[in-house]
């Protein structure tokens, strides 16, 4: 699919076009105008927020739809409500199976700033996508072929780009979890990942069983013992400032399919655990980003990736491990396998890469998903200005997030009475004892822990996004390394 600018709007070259307008507001394109000007009054369309209109005109050579997306009062179109109404637009565009769609945002010249316009090309992008590879009826469905700003601002083109490009790795991570759990394996995972990286030269190694059994990553191995796929250990590399020892880590969680193991999961809660490689995934396609965008800074990426499930080679409730970083881990429950698997990794990351600062990010939780819902990132830090930073990205990306607390009291509920530590603190405070677990490996180094349990993955449909896969964490840990670079 093409990504286009244009100044100037041709009716009769679209198939839709999509026309955001706020209240009271008229329309200057002559043609346009003509079309849409018996249905802006109070009977159809007043573009009060969030409301929408079809109309299906035809001008001489062919027909051609035009979708009113209603932004409300102008003095209150914030920078969420273009990108929801504008991405709604788009994504109701699309689903008549469109060549060619068209946003005219020329009427908006005033209110559509570049970073504005950037964020609704991506948020357009992320419209156009749905996971529909296995439906036989999308084998002979019309594909859409391009998708048009019209904007005459001097630096649309840079901006639409940009918000493109964001987009592109975005997707790679909402396809990476889309795919079934029967098709994406962790080996079939660093393939991807080695593609992705590939394209963009971000350095990727990729180990397997016998150079993880070698690490000494034994609570990484565990987790993987019960399952005959192999388990990978992928690190991508970005090297961006030569001169500077300074190395940041992005770990995320890799389980390309949770069962629970022998606390096993009920039914219900297994439907959507292909999705448990969410942080995985956000890795992946944050390096491609950086790959694009070569920031001046150092960053690795790491993930841990292997599956959790039940067979005579699986490990147990009250097996006792011990961690790469020689810690003892006395497993109480073998569903909460996502912070073993990540304690190595970031064991590893600090031995092995000399990683000076952490961020991970994993769907560890339910109870982040109870306390949070599917709209905000459970964050844990003691480090302040971490969290200012996290914080100032994800205002940036629009993927919000909650900082959740970390004490003593919290790290505490992590003790056993047989080994240095246990998997689970319980079921009170869960995602807060849980990122207390994977804080007690990141040792003396600034650490932050994004859960996003409840946004890698949506059952219920946002303005612009299908279900499924949300590419949540991409473009906030991209921020983030833009933030940090020289
Ligand atoms: N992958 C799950 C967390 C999860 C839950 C992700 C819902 C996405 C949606 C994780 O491995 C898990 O099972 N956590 C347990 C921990 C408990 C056993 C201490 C949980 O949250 O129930
Ligand atoms: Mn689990
Ligand atoms: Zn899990």
């Amino acid at each position: 699919m093409e990504f286009k600018v244009n100044n100037q709007l041709e009716l009769s070259s679209y198939d839709v076009v999509v026309l955001p307008l706020c209240e009271g507001q008229s329309v200057d394109h002559k043609e346009l105008l003509d079309v849409v000007k018996p249905y802006l009054n109070k009977d159809f369309f007043e573009a009060k927020k969030e409301t929408y209109f079809t109309i299906s005109a035809s001008s001489a050579e062919k027909p051609v739809q035009i979708i009113l997306a209603g932004l409300g009062k102008k003095e209150e179109v914030y920078f969420e409500t273009a990108t929801d109404v504008i991405g709604a637009g788009v994504k109701q565009a699309v689903s008549k199976k469109p060549s060619r769609v068209a946003v005219y945002l020329n009427e908006l010249s005033d209110i559509v700033c570049s970073d504005k316009l950037s964020a609704i090309a991506k948020v357009s992008a992320l419209a156009s996508y749905r996971f529909d590879k296995f439906l036989s009826s999308s084998k002979e469905a019309k594909k859409l072929e391009s998708l048009t700003f019209i904007d005459s601002h001097e630096d649309a083109e840079t901006a639409v780009e940009r918000g493109y490009s964001l987009a592109q790795s975005i997707l790679i991570a909402r396809k990476l979890v889309d795919e079934p759990a029967n098709i994406m394996k962790p080996k079939k995972l660093a393939e991807e990942a080695t593609r992705v990286c590939n394209e963009v030269g971000i350095e990727i190694n990729v180990m397997g069983r016998s150079e993880i059994e070698a690490l000494n990553m034994n609570a990484f191995l565990s987790v993987a013992k019960g399952s005959d796929e192999e388990p990978q250990l992928i690190v991508m590399k970005h090297m961006g400032d030569p001169s500077s020892s300074e190395i940041t880590a992005l770990v995320g969680k890799g389980l390309t399919y949770d069962s629970g193991g022998y606390s096993i999961k009920p039914t219900d809660s297994m439907m959507t655990m292909k999705s448990d490689m969410g942080g995985s995934a956000a890795v992946i396609g944050a390096m491609h980003e950086i790959g694009k965008r070569k920031p001046k800074i150092n960053v690795v990426g790491i993930v841990a990736t292997c599956e959790n499930m039940i067979s005579g080679h699986a490990y147990l409730p009250g097996d006792i491990l011990t961690s790469m970083s020689g810690k003892t881990i006395e497993v109480v429950n073998t569903d909460a396998e996502g912070r073993l698997t990540l304690a190595d990794a970031i064991t590893y990351a600090i031995e092995k890469e000399h990683a000076c600062r952490i961020v991970d990010i994993c769907t560890l939780t339910g109870a982040v998903v109870v306390a949070l819902g599917e709209e905000y990132a459970g964050v844990i830090t003691r480090d302040d200005n971490l969290w200012d930073d996290v914080y100032k990205a994800s205002q940036a990306s629009l993927e919000p997030v909650w900082r959740m607390p970390i004490n003593k009291a919290l790290e505490d509920k992590n003790k056993s009475s047989v080994a240095d530590l246990k998997n689970s603190g319980g079921r009170w405070g869960g995602c807060c004892s849980a990122g207390a677990f994977v804080g007690a490996f990141a040792q003396d180094k600034p650490w932050i822990h994004l859960d996003i349990a409840g946004t890698a993955f949506i059952e219920t449909e946002k303005p612009y996004l299908t279900k499924g896969g949300t590419g949540y964490g991409v473009h906030l840990l991209a921020e983030l390394v833009s933030l940090w670079a020289k």
